[in-house]
C-alpha cells in the first residue's frame, strides 16, 4: 500500500527511483513522484496515474542529484491528483518527505500548524507531517533528526517516511512504525524500499528497519536510532532472491506467470520439508513452540481476503486431521471484537505480504494477551513474521499480481504440512493414512501442471462468458473456500459481481437470482460430497441456469448436465484445492484480459494493505 524508494550515493538517483518505483507499482498506482536532491536544488515532480505517465511528465526537464525520493501511491487522504502525489514539501520548500502508511491525528495536527500560519496544497496526511517536522524544526532550532524525532513522538499512525532536505543534502532521514522499510547497502550508496524488489539487482545486503527506529543514511554511512536517541545495532541480512524471480520472464503479466509457476512454488515449499519415504515433515520453523501447538485445544486463524481462504481451507484440514476445533476470523473484526483470548492460544496469521496491518495488529493485540503466534507468510523478513513466536514461510518467491495466486496454493501447502505434523504428533491420525497423504501431497505440484494444461479450454469458456454481470461459485467442504476465492479473483480481475457460496445453502436465497443470464461455476471434484453437488447443478439447471463445472477427470455424470466443464486431476479432497483453485485463477485472467483490464494492477487494489 503506496510504495517509497530513495537512493543516496555517487550514481544518477533518477534511474533508480523510476525502476524502483515500477517495480513497487504494485503496491498502488494511483499517483507517483520524485523528488532530486542536487546540491542546493531540490526538484520535485508528481503526476497523476502511473509511473510512465511520471516519466512522461518529466521529460525534457532537468533530473540531476545523486539523492533522490521516489512514491507510488494508493490514495487514502485524498483523491487521485497531482496536487495530493507525493513527495510533498513543508511549507518552505527546504524538505520533501514520501510517506506509506496513515496518520491518524492528522486533522488535529493540521488545524494546530494552521493556528501557526501554515497553509496546504494537498488533502494529505503526508503534508502536514512535513510541515509539522518544519514547523518543529523552526521553533527548537534543532537538527532535521532531532525535529523528525520530536515530530513522530506526538503522531499517531501508521508510517514509513524518508525526508531529503536541502539543509543536509547529504543526509536522508526515515522511520517506520508500522509500514515496511528495507535498506539496501552497497559500496558507498544506499538504496531504500518498501520492500527488497527494487534493490536486489544493486546489492544482496539488507537491514529490515523497526518499528519506532530512526534511520539517518549518507553515502557511506548509516546509523539506526530508536525514538529516544539511542544507537540501535543494524543487522544486515542477505537476500536470496533473484532478479528473474521479480521479472515477467516473456508473459504478458505477472498473474499468468505466477499462475503457471505454482507447480515450482509448491514444490519450493515441500522442498527439504517433507520426506516420503522416510515418512516425516520436518518444520524448523515450528520447534520451540511445537508443543503449544500439539496440546491447544483450540486453534485461531487470523487473516484477510484470499490469506483468509486459506485459513477457511486450513479449518477443514486442521478439524479432519488434528481433531482439533478451529477459527477462522478475519483480522479486521478480531482486532476490535475484544476475542476471548487465553494464555498458551495458539494463532495463525496468514499472509502473504507479512505487512497486512490489520493482521499484524490483530497478532500482535493476542500476543499481549498470552497467545502463541504462527506467522505463515511470504516475504521474507516482514513485520508478521518478526511479530510472530515462531513460524513457516511459503517460499514461493515475490509474487507481483495483486491477485494472489501462487501464494494462495503456497499457504495451503504449508498449512497441510503442518496439520499432518501435528495429527502426526498428537495421534489423531494413523500412520498409513500420514504416508497416504504425504505420498499424495508430493504428486500435487504434478497435478496442478495437469491443471494448468487446461488453460487453452478455459480460456474458449471465458470467451463464452465474459459478457455476464454476474457469477455464482458455489462448493462444499473444501469446495466451499474454492469457491470464495474463484468469486473473489473474478471480481478483482474483471470487475465482475460474483458471489461465492456453500452450494447448498444457495436455496435458502440465493437461488431466486438464478436465470439464463446467470452462470454458475461449481466446485463439484469426486469427494465425499459428490451426490450432494450434483443434486445441487440439477437445482440451478431446473431453473435454466447456465453451469459451468470443475469436475474430476473421468466424471461422466456431470459433463451429461453442466454446460461446460474442465477436468482436473483427482486427488485426496483434502489437498483438492490446491488443484481445483487453478482453473478458476485461469478463468478469471482469461476474462480480465479479454476485457482489456489490466489484470496485474486492477484498479482501486494494492498488493500491501499496510493501512486498516
Ligand atoms: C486477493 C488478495 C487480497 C490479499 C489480502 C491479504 O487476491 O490478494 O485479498 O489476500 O489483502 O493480503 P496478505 O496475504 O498480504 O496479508
Amino acid at each position: 500500500m503506496c510504495g517509497i524508494v530513495a537512493y543516496i550515493g555517487d550514481r544518477d538517483a533518477y534511474p533508480i527511483l523510476i525502476k524502483g518505483l515500477k517495480r513497487l507499482e504494485y503496491r498502488g498506482y494511483d499517483s507517483a513522484g520524485v523528488a532530486l536532491l542536487d546540491g542546493n536544488d531540490l526538484r520535485v515532480y508528481r503526476k497523476k496515474g502511473k509511473v510512465s505517465d511520471l516519466e512522461a511528465h518529466t521529460e525534457g526537464k532537468s533530473k540531476e542529484g545523486k539523492i533522490g525520493i521516489g512514491h507510488t501511491r494508493w490514495a487514502t487522504h485524498g483523491a487521485p491528483t497531482d496536487a495530493n502525489a507525493h513527495p510533498h514539501t513543508s511549507g518552505d520548500g527546504r524538505l520533501a518527505i514520501i510517506h506509506n502508511g496513515i496518520i491518524e491525528n492528522y486533522a488535529s495536527l493540521k488545524k494546530e500548524l494552521i493556528s501557526k500560519g501554515h497553509s496546504f496544497e494537498s488533502e494529505t496526511d503526508t503534508e502536514v507531517l512535513g510541515h509539522f517536522i518544519e514547523e518543529i524544526r523552526k521553533s527548537n532550532q534543532c537538527s532535521l533528526e532531532e525535529a523528525v524525532r520530536i515530530a513522530l513522538k506526538r503522531v499517531v499512525g501508521a508510517y514509513v517516511i524518508v525526508i531529503a532536505s536541502k539543509d543536509d543534502p547529504g543526509t536522508l532521514i526515515a522511520a517506520r512504525k508500522g509500514s515496511p522499510l528495507v535498506i539496501g547497502v552497497g559500496r558507498d550508496e544506499h538504496f531504500l524500499a518498501s520492500d527488497a524488489t527494487p534493490i536486489v539487482e544493486y546489492t544482496k545486503k539488507v537491514i529490515y528497519v523497526n518499528d519506532h527506529e530512526i534511520a539517518i543514511i549518507r553515502k557511506d554511512e548509516l546509523v539506526l536510532k530508536n525514538l529516544t536517541n539511542e544507537e540501535q545495532t543494524p543487522y544486515i541480512h542477505t537476500l536470496d532472491v533473484e532478479l528473474e524471480a521479480i521479472e515477467k520472464g516473456g508473459y504478458d503479466h505477472f498473474m499468468i506467470k505466477e499462475i503457471h509457476e505454482q507447480p515450482n512454488t509448491i514444490r519450493d515449499c515441500l522442498r527439504g520439508r517433507l520426506d516420503v519415504e522416510a515418512g516425516r515433515i520436518t518444520l524448523g520453523g515450528i520447534r520451540e513452540y511445537a508443543a503449544n501447538l500439539n496440546n491447544t485445544d483450540r486453534i485461531v486463524f487470523v487473516a484477510c481476503g484470499t490469506s483468509w481462504h486459506a485459513g477457511l481451507v486450513a479449518e477443514y484440514v486442521f478439524e479432519e486431521l488434528c481433531r482439533v476445533p478451529v477459527e477462522v476470523e478475519y483480522a479486521s473484526e478480531f482486532r476490535y471484537r475484544n476475542p476471548v483470548i487465553r494464555e498458551g492460544d495458539v494463532i495463525f496469521a496468514v499472509s502473504q505480504s507479512g505487512e497486512t496491518a490489520d493482521t499484524l495488529v490483530a497478532i500482535e493485540g493476542a500476543k499481549e494477551k498470552g497467545a502463541i503466534i504462527f506467522g505463515i507468510c511470504n516475504v521474507v523478513g516482514s513485520s508478521i513474521p518478526r511479530a510472530s513466536h515462531e513460524g513457516v514461510y511459503t517460499h514461493a518467491g515475490p509474487e507481483i499480481g495483486v491477485a494472489s495466486t501462487k501464494a494462495f496454493t503456497a499457504q495451503l501447502t504449508v498449512l497441510t504440512l503442518i496439520a499432518l505434523k501435528s495429527a502426526h504428533e498428537r495421534g489423531t491420525i494413523d500412520d498409513k493414512r500420514f504416508r497416504e497423504l504425504l505420498a499424495e501431497l508430493y504428486r500435487i505440484p504434478e497435478k496442478v501442471k495437469q491443471a494448468l494444461d487446461m488453460d487453452e479450454h478455459i480460456r474458449k469458456i471465458a470467451g463464452k462468458y465474459k459478457d455476464a454481470h454476474s457469477f455464482l461459485f458455489l462448493g462444499r467442504r473444501y469446495g466451499f473456500p474454492v469457491a470464495l476465492e474463484g468469486a473473489l479473483k473474478l471480481k478483482e480481475i474483471s470487475y465482475i459481481h460474483a458471489e461465492g457460496y456453500p452450494a447448498a445453502e444457495m436455496k435458502h436465497g440465493h437461488i431466486a437470482l438464478v436465470d439464463e443470464n446467470l452462470p454458475s461455476v461449481f466446485i463439484a471434484t469426486r469427494d465425499s460430497s459428490y451426490e450432494k453437488i450434483v443434486s445441487n447443478i440439477q437445482e440451478i439447471k431446473a431453473r435454466g441456469g447456465k453451469v459451468i463445472a470443475v469436475v474430476s477427470e473421468g466424471d461422466d455424470v456431470i459433463p451429461q448436465m453442466a454446460d461446460d466443464v474442465i477436468e482436473v486431476p483427482e486427488t485426496d479432497e483434502l489437498l483438492m484445492p490446491m488443484v481445483s483453485v487453478i482453473p478458476l485463477q485461469l478463468l478469471s485472467y482469461h476474462i480480465g484480459t479479454m476485457k482489456g483490464y489490466n489484470v496485474d494492477q486492477p484498479r482501486n487494489l494494492a498488493k500491501s494493505v499496510t493501512v486498516e
